[in-house]
């Protein structure tokens, strides 16, 4: 009997088989279209986007961490969704040196903290950009001024939610004023800075830069009273306002508004304070001849009368003056006031039983004589009047 010779395979010889199958499908496709370096979690097909068949290269949730993946997507396409993965840092060239043909570019969440001045090359036909819930970093000067400056026919810039939470809002508009002064973006229609904790600028002017924009979305952030100098934009069309902190529009801001033409405005879900200090934009309300989008819904979250609270604006008929202290605890911080004077009561009553076993301790080692004294000084001490927490 001959035993059958059974060869194996060494692992040198396994390893270099590997290598160079792998060299072989290099720049191979699999079932999803996509690059085999995509290891089957995204698609790569034409495919209907805004009532067009374009070339969508589609990686979503895809948890990647290589960044130079996006160098490697099929060269024909257009629309690009790379959302989901952690990239962290984008670097320069990130979609290669060769040219491309997209149009839209879609680096939502992907955990972006900053982007190179070099980064974004090729994308001249790019119209839409979207940055939505990224960490990006721009603060004091070490952002890149000609960060967009290659997006040649950009019309709709998308930063919802894209700053780092860390990062404060005013610093961080002041650096995009800056990129937007460097960058020309002079085909900009719309501009969304939704969810931004933006409260305040440092330039009131940083619109203006933009001298095209139609539409610049800044609902979900904390904008207390208007801060934007939009006289500058005279295609301004829409100014979304929604869910911010305003209480009451001053008359400069009334003014500035009634200046453009054709615009639309949304104030829905701001925390409104119905008196006296509503007045002029009541007035206003009557005769501007900016369109209030969905008026119906701003309603007094505050008010005096007290009757005011819960009206709808164009319902109110009567307002009074408010204290000035009124209006702070109004002001958007409730929950820091009452916070604050929890913490205080708490405090107090702690305070107080503490000093009470204190003093008897203190007291019962004290001659008779001098305990009528400390118990009188004690006394006299708590009646002092403290600040009184009810004008609050
Ligand atoms: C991309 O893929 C995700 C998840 O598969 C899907 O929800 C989304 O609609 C796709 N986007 C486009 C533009 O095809
Ligand atoms: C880009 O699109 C043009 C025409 O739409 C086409 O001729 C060209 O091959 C495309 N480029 C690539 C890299 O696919
Ligand atoms: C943010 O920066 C501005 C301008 O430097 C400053 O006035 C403001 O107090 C800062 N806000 C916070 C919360 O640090
Ligand atoms: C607002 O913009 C207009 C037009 O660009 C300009 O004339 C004016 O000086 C600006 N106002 C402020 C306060 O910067």
């Amino acid at each position: 009997m001959v035993a059958p010779v059974v060869r194996r395979f060494r692992p040198v010889e396994v390893i270099s088989c590997v290598a160079i199958l792998s060299i072989l499908v290099d720049g191979a496709v699999d079932v999803t279209g996509c690059p085999t370096e995509f290891l089957g979690r995204c698609t790569c097909r034409r495919d209907k986007y805004e009532d067009r068949i374009q070339f969508i290269t589609n990686c979503t949730n895809t948890r990647f961490t290589d960044v130079s993946l996006l160098e490697q997507i099929p060269p024909e396409t257009e629309v690009l969704i790379f959302t989901g993965n952690t990239l962290h840092d984008l670097p320069a060239n990130v979609f290669g040196l060769e040219e491309n043909n997209l149009t839209v570019v879609d680096l939502s969440d992907n955990r972006i903290r900053t982007i190179k001045g070099q980064t974004f090359h090729h994308v001249s036909d790019v119209y839409r950009l979207i940055l939505n819930s990224n960490d990006i970093e721009i603060t004091n000067g070490n952002e890149h001024k000609r960060l967009f400056s290659n997006f040649e026919v950009l019309r709709e810039l998308h930063l919802t939610n894209a700053f780092n939470d860390r990062v404060n809002s005013t610093v961080a508009l002041m650096s995009l004023e800056r990129i937007f002064r460097g960058s020309e973006l002079t085909h900009l229609r719309r501009l969304h800075l939704e969810d931004n904790e933006i409260d305040s600028v440092g330039n009131p002017n940083i619109f203006c830069e933009l001298p095209n924009v139609e539409q610049i979305l800044l609902s979900y952030n904390r904008i207390f009273s208007f801060p934007f100098n939009i006289s500058c934009l005279k295609k301004l069309r829409f100014l979304d306002l929604e869910f911010n902190n305003i209480q009451t529009l001053d008359q400069t801001t009334l003014i500035l508004f009634d200046q453009i033409p054709e615009l639309t405005v949304d104030l829905k879900g701001n925390p409104f304070v119905c008196d006296s200090y509503l007045s002029d934009m009541l007035t206003w309300m009557k005769k501007t001849p900016v369109y209030l989008r969905q008026r119906t819904d701003y309603v007094c979250k505050e008010g005096r009368p007290s009757s005011n609270i819960g009206l709808a604006l164009d319902d109110v008929k009567e307002t009074e003056a408010t204290s000035y202290m009124v209006i702070k605890t109004t002001s958007g911080s409730d929950t820091f006031w009452t916070v604050f004077l929890t913490l205080f009561v708490v405090s107090i009553l702690l305070g107080s039983a503490y000093a009470y076993r204190r003093r008897k301790a203190i007291l019962n080692k004290l001659a008779p004589e001098w305990r009528n004294l400390v118990s009188k000084l004690y006394y006299t001490s708590l009646v002092e009047p403290e600040p009184t927490p009810e004008a609050l």
